[in-house]
Parts: structure tokens; sequence; C-alpha cells
């Protein structure tokens, strides 16, 4: 058995966000989490064991909503996928069940392309809000954008994850801009707020009189997280409006970060 097949970490706290639908703080043992870019994702894992078999790591990744100032733990926004494999055996777990957590964080979906003065869109469906909250609270005394917009696209208004939070911080700082938006809230609920998909937000003049910016790319970074379709979708849309795809080797103005494959 490997040192990457033991538990080394702790769930220290579970807040359930609405069914399915839960904040994981996931704590390494020892000495804190290693160094992470806000952005990035780490993966946690379940270590099964077949009988008279060999053990086994089931793993998979997830954005970190955590401040980078904030390494006790790492803060999970995680959705139970029907039937899933992993967060069907998460969903069970309380506070105390220990997990497997990857030693430090990985990927490239960070500001680290990002170029300082710039306007910032930074574009969600579900629990693809995690990495923004990372670059919100990280940079939250002296942000690198000039402007930024946080747009989250949620079946329900349930769905919506750090709500509070970031309706506070845009009522806080004026060069912040929450736009959450549903789809399938019922019609004569309590939901005053947009209704739509991400991508019709997106619409020039609508896009100008939410933000407060143009989606200009010669002054403006998009970031795209989530639901694989969307991405599809807004990759469209925006190369189609001058934006560049941002990629290891070439630097540009379109980030992106599909949460599974379809
Ligand atoms: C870089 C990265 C960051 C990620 N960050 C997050 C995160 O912050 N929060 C989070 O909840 N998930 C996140 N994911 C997805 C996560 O890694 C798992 O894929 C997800 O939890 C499903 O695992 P599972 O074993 O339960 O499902 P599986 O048994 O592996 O998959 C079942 C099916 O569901 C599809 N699927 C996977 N994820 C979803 C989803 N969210 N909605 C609908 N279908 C899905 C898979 O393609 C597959 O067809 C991220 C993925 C990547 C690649
Ligand atoms: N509370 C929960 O969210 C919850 C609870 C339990 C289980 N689950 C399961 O978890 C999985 C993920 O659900 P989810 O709601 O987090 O994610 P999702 O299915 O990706 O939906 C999130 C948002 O993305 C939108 N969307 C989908 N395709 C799009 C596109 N091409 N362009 C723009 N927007 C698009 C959806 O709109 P539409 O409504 O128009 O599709 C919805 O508003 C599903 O298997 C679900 O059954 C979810």
């Amino acid at each position: 058995m490997t040192a990457a097949h033991e538990y080394n970490a702790t769930i220290v706290r579970r807040e359930d966000v609405h069914d399915g639908l839960a904040m994981l703080w996931v704590a390494p043992d020892g000495q804190g989490f290693a160094p992470f870019l806000p952005g990035q994702f780490v993966a946690i894992g379940r270590i099964v064991e077949a009988p008279g078999g060999p053990r086994a790591l089931v793993k998979r990744s997830y954005s970190i909503g955590s401040s980078a100032h904030d390494r006790h733990a790492v803060q999970l926004f995680v959705v139970h996928v029907d039937d899933g494999e992993f967060t069907s055996w998460l969903f069970e777990q309380r506070e105390g069940a220990r997990v497997w957590l990857a030693p430090k964080a990985s990927g490239g979906f960070t500001l680290q392309g990002f170029e300082r003065g710039m306007d910032l869109a930074l574009v969600s469906t579900g629990t693809g809000v995690a990495p923004y909250v990372s670059m919100i609270r990280t940079y939250d005394e002296a942000p690198p954008w000039r402007r930024a917009v946080v747009i989250n696209g949620v079946r329900v208004a349930a769905d919506l994850g750090f709500r509070d939070e970031l309706e506070d911080a845009a009522a806080r700082d004026p060069r912040l801009v929450y736009l959450p938006t549903t789809t399938r809230e019922p019609e004569h609920s309590a939901w005053t707020g947009l209704r739509g998909r991400v991508g019709e937000l997106l619409e020039p003049s609508r896009f100008r009189a939410l933000a407060g910016f143009d989606l200009d790319p010669s002054r403006c970074h998009v970031y795209v997280c989530g639901n694989p379709s969307m991405i599809e979708d807004l990759e469209r849309l925006l190369t189609a409006r001058g934006f560049k795809k941002h990629t290891p080797r070439h630097r540009g103005t379109l980030h992106l970060e599909k949460y599974w494959t379809e």
C-alpha cells in the first residue's frame, strides 16, 4: 500500500445548502494545506477495499473556494451527481469523516494570465462559482481587476452557493457586481432576480446595463466554469466576438474550466 492510499484528512465542517448540495471543509492532517492559487482545484478521494483484493483510491477534483490566505482547511462546494460513484459516497459522510486529500492543488484556471487593471467577467453554472469566491476572498483588499462581475446560473435559487457572501461583497465594493440567474425557479416564487441561462446575460447591451462595462476583448478577460455544454456554447459565442482561448502555451482573454465531459 502506498502513502497515496492512506486517509490523510478530515471533513471538519459540512453545511448543506440544499438537497444534494453541500459545502465541505476538508482539513489535512498536520500543518495545513500547501500554498495554492485562487481558481485551482484539489482532488479528494475514498479508499475502496475489495475483499481479498488490493486497495484502490477513487478520487475526484473539486475547485477550492477558500481564500489562498486561509489554508487550515480547503472549502469545497459539491453537488451530488445522480448515481455518481464518488459523490454518492461523499454525501453519506458527516463531520469527522476521514478522506484522502491530494497534497497540493492543481490547474491553470487562475488569474496568472490575467492582465492587471483589466475588467473581469467570471461566468459559472452550479458549483462552478467556487473558484471565483476564492479569487474574491483572496484579493479582497487589493484586487488586480478594474471591475469584476460574477455570473452564476443555477436551476433554482436555493442552489445558489455563497449567495449571501457575494451579495454582501458586491454591496460593499462598487467594483464588484454579482448576477445570479435561475432557469427552473417556479414562476410565482419569491425569486425576483434574473431568470434565464447565463449566455443570455452576455448579450452586449444587456451585459453593459447589468455589469457596468463592455465585454471587450481588448479590455476584459472572461472566465467560464462548470457545465461543459455551457462552456462550449460560450466559447463559440465569445471567440466570435474576438476573445482568444487562454492555454498554457498561448495567452488569451478567454479562460475555460470544464467540470465533466459529456
Ligand atoms: C477541474 C475540475 C473541478 C471540479 N470542481 C467541482 C466542484 O467544485 N464541485 C463539484 O460538485 N464538482 C466539481 N467537479 C466534478 C467532480 O470532479 C466529479 O466529476 C463529480 O463530483 C462527479 O463525480 P461522481 O463520481 O459522483 O460521478 P461519476 O460517477 O464520476 O460520473 C457520473 C456522470 O456524471 C457526469 N458528471 C460529473 N460531474 C457532473 C456534474 N457536476 N453535473 C452533472 N453531471 C456530472 C460525469 O461525466 C458522468 O457521466 C470538478 C471537475 C473538474 C475536472
Ligand atoms: N440542487 C442541485 O443542484 C442538485 C441536487 C441533487 C442532484 N443534482 C444533480 O447534479 C447534477 C448537476 O446539477 P446542477 O443543477 O448543479 O448543474 P447543471 O445541470 O449544469 O445546471 C446548472 C445550470 O446550468 C444551466 N445550463 C445547462 N446547460 C447550459 C448551457 N448550455 N448554457 C447555459 N446554461 C446551461 C442549467 O440550465 P437549465 O435548467 O436550462 O438546464 C442550470 O441553470 C445533475 O445530475 C443533477 O441532477 C443537483
